[in-house]
């Protein structure tokens, strides 16, 4: 898909400095290959395609060699080095890109490869006049409150939305907000950090291809990838 008017600028941060411990992977589920590509590598491209600038990805302190290999032949984007939980990651990077000074950002997990660059769109719409958009889908199914093995309630499904990423944020309150976080340091996504720093975050329609690979499940019926030496396509 093809953008009709151009974007207004944004900075990009990809987070990839966590184990995958779920997955069931023999490397983390970000370097493992899916549908011919490392996981990370199809998310990187989809954001350089849409312009994003600058880019930080963000990894493990000793995956400098395979980040640099799963994304050969890219250029445009810096590593820095995650922490110990995903919001110390995004926090490390946000950090990292304020000496560029980015009028704004998407944070994105590199565990979900497939960005529809009309989620894009949508997001860095809403920014125009919201300090904060996140995509989310509803939820379809029933909601039981769970107890001891039995149901003890039912949640009201209506209210409820399934947050996906990419998150964008206009820069500086986003910074701001990772800065004054009080809470918890594992904060479950940005949005939250925004929210509790009293910033608005708007709510786009999300797609159901941006799943965020998990367990192993998710990488079930994946071809055997034979590495050429060339890079990848
Ligand atoms: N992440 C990160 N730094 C961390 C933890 C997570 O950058 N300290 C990133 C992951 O690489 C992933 C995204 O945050 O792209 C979402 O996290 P999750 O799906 O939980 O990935 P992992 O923590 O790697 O997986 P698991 O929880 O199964 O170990
Ligand atoms: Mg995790």
């Amino acid at each position: 898909m093809a953008f009709n008017t151009p974007l207004p600028p944004f900075a990009a941060i990809v987070v990839a400095a966590g184990k995958g411990q779920r997955s069931g992977q023999s490397v983390p589920k970000q370097f493992a290959i899916w549908r011919g590509k490392p996981v990370i590598r199809h998310s990187v491209e989809t954001l350089m395609q849409a312009g994003a600038a600058p880019m930080a990805v963000v990894i493990a302190r000793d995956a400098e060699e395979q980040a640099r290999d799963a994304l050969t032949g890219l250029a445009g984007y810096e590593l820095v080095v995650g922490g110990e939980t995903r919001q110390q990651s995004v926090a490390n990077a946000l950090e990292h890109l304020d000496a560029a000074a980015p009028s704004s950002v998407l944070i994105h997990d590199a565990a979900r490869p497939m960005l529809p660059l009309a989620v894009i769109d949508r997001l860095l719409a809403a920014l125009q006049t919201q300090p904060g958009a996140i995509p989310v889908l509803p939820v379809i199914d029933s909601l039981a409150i769970a107890s001891d093995g039995f149901m003890t309630g039912t949640a009201d499904r209506g209210a409820l939305r399934r947050v996906q990423t990419p998150q964008a944020f206009r820069f500086g309150p986003i910074l701001a907000a990772h800065r004054n976080w009080s809470g918890e340091p594992n904060a479950g996504d940005d949005a939250q950090v925004l929210r509790a720093d009293g910033g608005d975050v708007a709510l786009v329609d999300g797609d159901e291809a941006l799943k965020k690979l998990t367990v192993a499940e998710d990488f079930m019926n994946e071809r055997p990838y034979i590495r050429t030496g060339q890079g990848f396509d």
